[in-house]
């Protein structure tokens, strides 16, 4: 039962067939859950946006939008919510596919009324830590702004909490992520199929990979960074991206081009690190395309720098998917991600950190379904100044 909260848990059912709908609903209402119904993915996405539910529950296989693409558009929209695919028998490669999109859990046809409860159960449980994290985090954050705003030490606390609370929300998602291979591999196992072995294997050296760059870039965030500033210009830590990823621009299909600066003024920086924060900057415009249809749009992605009279302006613009309300919020104050296994969230944090140890700032515009524009300020420090 849902006895813990004042406010009954909202569950978002979609599915296509009349007789499911119906009796998951009775069998999710004598449970304490208030259920809102769809009956295609359209309309489930429509539903979701417009009320918010905390958990969805969708069928895999339904005409238009399906569950698969349904699950994507929701983890884009909000990273956070839970949601649990219903599938068929023979629909394992479904099933796997939606563990590498992130689903919370999936339940086999025909559906067994506790199978469902229970999966609606653990959701509600992963949500209730998420909760309490955050909670545990704003009256940190509050306790520690009462005490002493000015205090170095105090901003740090908040930012190591911040750290905590990121690091929780990755290290969950990998966990699901292994939890998922696992599965994979033992039906393989099970049922001596080469596939699911492949699958799994395939699905369980993503998830390494992940906490391996995870550790890598939590020591790196963490670590008091040394910079190394030297006098450079300030076109030098660009140009080295630009053939970089030129070629990955030809693969994307993307028009990437290249604005230097025309001064010759050269100012005081650490090359490397305003070479990752560009890096990361570029990687994630790259990204933007990735969810968009092939021939939506012809792909753009600039990189500007100019040298004003006090400060140098680095700008990455691209016209791909924008962001959506709930991470533009996030941005820069959590570790998100809506990349699944290739994400960490640690990019804009860690880019946020360098540009601050430069003494500059770093802010973004961005448009759902039209792009987004980052803009990094240093100030300028010549050898007169
Ligand atoms: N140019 C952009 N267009 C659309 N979304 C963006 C853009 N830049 C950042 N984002 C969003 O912000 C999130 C956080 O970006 P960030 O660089 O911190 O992490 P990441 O790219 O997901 O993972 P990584 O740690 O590997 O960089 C991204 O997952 C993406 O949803
Ligand atoms: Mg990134």
């Amino acid at each position: 039962m849902n006895g813990k909260t004042i406010k009954p848990t909202r569950l978002l059912l979609v599915d296509d067939e009349e007789g499911i709908r119906k009796v998951l609903k009775i069998t999710l209402e004598s449970a304490g859950y208030e259920v809102l119904l769809a009956a295609d993915g359209e309309t489930g996405l429509d539903r979701f946006i417009r009320e918010n539910p905390d958990i969805v529950i969708t069928d895999i296989k339904m005409p238009g939008i399906d569950g698969i693409e349904l699950l994507k558009r929701i983890k884009n929209l909000n990273p956070e919510t839970e949601v649990i695919m219903i599938t068929g028998h023979g629909d394992m490669d479904l099933a796997v596919k939606s563990l590498q999109h992130e689903a919370a859990d999936f339940i086999t046809k025909p559906i067994d009324s506790s199978d469902l409860e229970s999966a609606v159960k653990k959701a509600e449980d992963r949500m209730a830590i998420g909760r309490n994290i955050k909670s545990y985090m704003d009256d940190l954050k509050i306790l520690v702004e009462e005490k002493d705003k000015k205090l170095n030490e105090s901003e740090k606390l908040i930012t190591i909490g911040q750290t905590i609370a990121g690091m929780s929300h990755a290290i969950k998602n990998i966990a699901g992520g292994l939890k998922g291979s696992s599965f994979v591999l033992e039906q393989g196992i099970e049922h001596e199929n080469r596939q699911y072995l492949k699958q799994g294997w395939e699905m369980m050296k993503g998830n390494i990979d992940k906490i391996t760059k995870l550790s890598l870039d939590l020591l790196n965030y963490a670590k008091t960074t040394r910079l190394n500033f030297r006098m450079e210009n300030p076109n030098t830590p660009a140009r080295e991206i630009v053939q970089l990823m030129g070629h990955k621009a030809k693969e994307k299909r993307i028009n990437f081009k290249f604005h230097p600066s025309f001064e010759k003024k050269l100012t005081l920086m650490d090359c490397d690190s305003i070479h990752n924060c560009l890096l990361n900057l570029i990687t994630n415009a790259f990204d933007a395309f990735d969810e968009l249809p092939d021939q939506d749009r012809q792909r753009q992605v600039t990189l500007s720098i100019a040298t004003q009279e006090k400060e140098i302006v680095y700008r990455v613009k691209d016209n791909g998917s924008g962001m959506s309300e709930p991470v533009k919020t996030a941005l820069f104050k959590e570790f998100i991600t809506t990349k699944g296994m290739n994400g960490t969230g640690f990019g804009l944090m860690t880019t946020k950190k360098i540009i601050e140890e430069h003494h500059g700032k770093i802010d973004f515009n961005t448009e759902t379904g039209r792009g987004s524009e980052f803009i990094i300020q240093l100030p300028l420090k010549t050898m007169d100044s």
